[in-house]
């Protein structure tokens, strides 16, 4: 299994903090944000991992994570010229990935799940995690008929289709690529990461695991001032430490 971490894009919604850094370099509480998802897979057991950042602050990511041994892993990096969408870091890590199969995780979600289990037992097919949330038209949603069996994923879909949100980490086997070479770019120009697992989904091969545990994509102010605070309480820090001024 390898590893992908896709820290790429201008996060205009996080502007002006973005305006000189890259979302994924932000602080969450004592570490930047991109920490958080390499822990995940390397505490699913991911050692190759593959980092995929956008060209103007390539060197600020060399210089921050270097070639992985702090973590315990070993850093590949490739450079994203333009966001095209996440299904492109399938593209995009093409020859990284090899005949392998591959986890890949967002930049700026952040879990507090081990998915160790998921990640060793896997096997074949697609497996994506869901969380249900009061905002799913802010993410790819899925839709489960009475069995929890997943019936329909849509990216931001407009009308409601259910409150189940698909989180940013994705178990793929190597079909992964030749499934993202098939998507074509939706209104937004962007290659959706729903019609890539969707052609899993189609073949009766999409497991949706429900996930109970922490789940941010700290990818507006809110969810981001959010994800600080959380983490901080996580290491010990009282709520009254963070809310109450002098
Ligand atoms: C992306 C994906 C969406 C997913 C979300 C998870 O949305 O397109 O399917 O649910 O990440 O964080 P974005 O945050 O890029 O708008």
């Amino acid at each position: 299994m390898k590893g992908i971490i896709l820290a790429g894009g201008h996060a205009t919604r996080l502007r002006p903090l973005t305006k000189i850094t890259s979302k994924q370099l932000l602080p969450v509480y004592n570490k930047p944000m991109i920490y958080y998802p390499i822990e995940t897979l390397v505490n699913a057991g991911i050692q190759e991992i593959l980092i995929i950042i956008a060209p103007e602050y390539a060197g600020h990511f060399l210089n921050l994570l270097g070639s992985g041994k702090e973590f315990g892993a070993k850093f590949t990096y490739e450079i994203q010229e333009e966001p095209r969408g996440l299904a492109d870091a399938f593209i995009v890590g093409k020859h990284f990935i090899g005949r392998d199969n591959v986890t890949m995780i967002l930049g700026d979600n952040i879990f507090d799940h081990d998915f160790s289990h998921e990640v060793q037992n896997f096997t074949s097919g697609g497996h994506v995690f869901a969380k249900k949330v009061p905002d799913p038209q802010r993410y790819g949603v899925v839709k489960f008929d009475e069995n929890m069996k997943a019936v329909e994923v849509q990216e931001k879909p407009t009308e409601f289709l259910s409150e189940y949100a698909v989180t940013g980490i994705y178990v793929f086997d190597n079909r992964a690529v030749e499934f993202a070479e098939n998507v074509r770019p939706s209104d937004r120009g962007e290659i959706e990461i729903p019609d890539l697992y969707r052609q899993y989904l189609e073949r009766g091969e999409l497991k949706v695991t429900v996930l109970d545990g922490m789940w941010e994509d700290a990818g507006t102010f809110d969810s981001l001032l959010r994800v600080n605070n959380l983490m901080a309480m996580k290491n010990g820090v009282e709520k009254e430490t963070l809310f109450d001024s002098y």
